[in-house]
């Protein structure tokens, strides 16, 4: 009798936890971001509980540990360590995998992950957290005793070896809680570089046990811009604002980012972005005056000078950096330091002159290597923006592309190391969402795709040059982030994208990859909400383009995620289901929306079609568009679409870069034309300049020519510039061709953002009456 009960007990037990590991996981219930090497799905799964015992391999402990703290947080449960033999959780070296790559083996009976070092065994464990049920990334103690994982086998490995994100804390301050967030969720993803921009004009966070003023009085300002930069006139909150990490504070950080696989790289900016700092020591700058914390963005002409004195206080500022952070690099920033105040200094002049330098661009190189010296001699590596480039790169400087990937490219083919992050694919400051009713930002347009499309090895580096892109990372500056909320508005879910391109590689086809990255994406922002993030969602909003067949015209409207439904009015007309391609033959206004189970969800679409004469043309330019603002090809100059007045970055918009523009259109017919309409971008802050004038040649059919030019239009709209060309009377005929003569605007003069680059131009539709 006792015999019989017991057997029956045993089975009992085998029969129910037979019936757990039962539990079936289908792929649509795998959503890994970023996606795995290799993924082979099993039957079954494997169910983590109580009596689940860890056993790690010496040198895991980091991972190991890892795991049972986010479990105990999660679930209340208390992991166990045990033998390897009794362990049904192990963690073991295999030395052939690659570096942070791992294998993770979910069988019936146990979890096995093999990595080469920790980093790798940490990887791995963040893969099985992405496969466990979301309510385990709140910290509370469930009723649930048993998690469910799926059997499988994944082999991984990071394509890149920098994957990283920035955050400005110099514009405004974060809390130190809000730190440790934002480096445990780039765990989350697999990044393990963590940027801290931890000194600007705005703000000197950091404490400097030697210079006191700098906590006190740098590190706060006495107001700060609210609203656009832009705006005219610009206008303040009238509240003094500021903040600094103590050193406790940084130790702190720096302990828990140990704890999440994150290198962090200090960021100590020189010799530009530094008012703060000379406001606290005006006898840093060049003109000994003194200076207020910024109040307002943008670049500032009070940069430190290269004197004795300077170098003795960032050498003092990085004996006490480099003894806080443990990592390689110390990044020196390098950007945006206008030499106004260095060409007027009579210090400045006779130094380049004993020292034999050529210019201002000469010193700021003799500046950087300096530091750089200092630094390499302290056993650390120096990081700096890609105006370090100019006047001679420093002999072992990473170099950090911003202004494009060009800056990247000339390092890697002189033997530098070099981490991409060009305005186009890695500024998370920019807008998202063509939507007119997004949160302020600083301007441009960078949707969540176009992030995803990112490759950061240029096509122009060979095989070599190209390792040495160690990877790239994403940007954010906090110019228009007052709040840790909008911090994680504007990061999420464009991290991800990034994520995925540094560890999974870039896409290749983006029409199958991207799909399949939004069916994972969905779901993932259950756990982006479990973990409080305030992620922003686009994923239900339209996209529309004009398709030309012959000389037919089709509308089409698509929504990016499956299993919704799309309902459009034309020109007011009752709603209609989308569902094939829509026809075009005259001005047409779309309103659409998308619904998902009979509800709308997102936001409306709204476009206007102007069926003007160049849609039936064909466009020729004579240089290519800039690679990063060229989405819409050059069709896209006579599709009938205007760009968005607030986005410059959309596929209606092609940008160029210093070029003088030549457009010709042929209209394969005798064409009768009255008047030529261009539009041209305007967002001083980010470079973009219209044209001062632009010029028409008209073909007439007897062989002669006549022009024609205008002036910018007195009556634009905020960001466009509009043009005019008015067809002479003596010249109101039929035309076959025309051209269109574009200069660019120039080098950026002294007082505006860039001053000393090639301007910008972006056009968009040429509309011809
Ligand atoms: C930068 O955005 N100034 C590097
Ligand atoms: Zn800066």
């Amino acid at each position: 009798m006792r015999l019989f009960q017991f057997s029956l007990f045993i089975f009992l037990f085998t029969f129910s936890s037979c019936l757990e590991s039962q539990k079936k996981f289908s792929e649509a219930d795998i959503h890994l971001i970023p996606k795995p090497q290799s993924l082979e799905l099993k039957q079954g799964s494997f169910s983590i509980d109580k009596n689940t015992t860890i056993y790690h391999e010496p040198g895991f402990e980091g991972a190991s540990n890892f795991f049972k703290s986010f479990f105990f947080n999660g679930a209340g449960i208390s992991l166990k360590n045990a033998s390897k033999e009794n362990a049904n959780f192990i963690i073991e070296k295999d030395s052939l995998l690659p570096k942070e790559g791992y294998s993770l083996t979910i069988s019936e009976e146990t979890i096995t992950i093999k990595a080469s070092d920790n980093s790798g065994a940490f990887y791995g464990i963040q893969t099985i957290r992405q496969l466990l049920p979301v309510v385990l990334e709140g910290s509370n103690t469930l009723q649930t005793s048993s998690f469910d994982v799926p059997q499988l086998y994944i082999t991984d490995a990071p394509k890149f070896r920098y994957r990283g994100m920035h955050l400005d804390v110099g514009r405004h301050f974060f809390s130190k809680k809000f730190i440790k967030e934002y480096i445990a969720n780039l765990a989350l993803l697999k990044m393990n570089y963590f940027h801290w921009h931890l000194t600007e004009d705005q703000g000197w966070r950091i404490e400097i046990l030697k210079y006191p003023k700098l906590a006190k009085h740098a590190a706060y300002r006495n107001e700060t811009l609210i609203g656009h930069y832009n705006d005219s006139p610009q206008q303040f909150d009238g509240k003094p604002y500021g903040g600094f990490y103590t050193q406790e504070d940084i130790r702190e950080i720096v302990a828990f980012a140990e704890t999440q696989n994150i290198i962090i790289i200090p960021e100590i900016e020189m010799p530009g972005h530094a008012q703060a700092a000379i406001s606290a020591y005006p006898e840093l700058g060049c003109t000994g005056g003194q200076v207020p914390v910024a109040t307002s963005w943008g670049v500032f002409e009070n940069i430190y000078c290269p004197n004795e004195a300077t170098f003795t206080f960032l050498e003092n500022v990085l004996d006490e950096v480099i003894a806080l952070f443990p990592g390689e690099y110390i990044h020196i920033g390098g950007d945006e330091a206008p030499k106004k105040q260095w060409e007027d200094c009579n210090y400045c002049k006779k130094l380049i002159n004993d020292l034999n330098l050529k210019n201002v661009r000469g010193l700021q190189s003799y500046f950087i290597k300096r530091i750089e010296a200092y630094i390499n001699n302290k056993g650390k590596k120096i990081i700096g923006w890609d105006e370090i480039l100019e006047g001679g790169l420093a002999p072992n400087a990473t170099v950090m592309s911003w202004r494009g990937t060009e800056g990247g490219i000339a390092a890697a083919k002189q033997k530098h190391d070099v981490i991409m992050t060009p305005t186009s694919h890695a500024y998370f400051d920019y807008y998202q969402s063509k939507n007119t009713d997004e949160p302020i930002a600083i301007g441009g347009f960078l949707p969540l795709k176009k992030a995803y499309s990112f490759n950061p090895v240029p096509a122009e580096l060979n095989t070599d040059e190209a390792q040495y892109v160690m990877g790239a990372q994403g940007n954010i500056w906090t110019e228009y982030m007052k709040t840790e909320e909008k911090v994680e508005y504007m990061t999420y879910p464009r991290i991800l994208a990034m994520s995925e391109v540094l560890w999974s590689g870039a896409s290749e086809d983006i029409d199958t990859d991207y799909p399949n990255f939004l069916s994972r994406l969905e779901p993932f922002m259950d756990r982006l909400s479990a973990l409080n993030i305030n992620y922003a969602n686009h994923l239900y909003e339209i996209e529309g383009s004009i398709i030309k067949k012959e000389n037919t015209f089709f509308y089409q409207l698509k929504t990016p995620t499956t299993g919704k439904k799309i309902m459009y009015r034309i020109n007011n007309s009752e709603p209609i289901q989308h569902e094939g391609l829509i026809p075009i033959s005259e001005n047409t206004s779309i309103i659409a929306s998308v619904y998902k189970d009979g509800s709308k969800i997102g936001r409306s679409f709204n476009e206007t079609i102007y069926f003007h004469k160049g849609l039936k043309a064909s466009v020729s330019l004579n240089v290519e568009p800039n690679k990063a603002y060229s989405a819409g090809g050059k069709e896209a100059l006579i599709n009938g679409i205007r760009g968005s007045n607030s986005r410059f970055g959309d596929k209606e918009w092609l940008g160029f870069w210093g070029d003088d523009l030549e457009i010709t259109i042929d209209f394969n017919q005798e064409t009768q034309i009255n008047m030529v309409t261009l539009r041209f971008y305007k967002a001083t802050g980010q470079w973009v300049h219209p044209p001062e004038k632009v010029l028409m040649w008209i073909d007439l059919l007897d062989g002669r020519k006549v022009a024609t030019s205008a002036l910018a239009d007195s009556d634009t709209i905020a960001n466009i510039s509009t043009f005019r060309l008015l067809i002479p009377e003596s010249a109101k005929v039929v035309t076959q061709r025309i051209k269109l003569e574009i200069p660019n605007y120039g080098t950026i003069p002294t007082g505006l953002q860039g001053a000393g680059n090639s301007a910008w131009t972006f056009i968009d539709e040429i509309s011809i009456e």
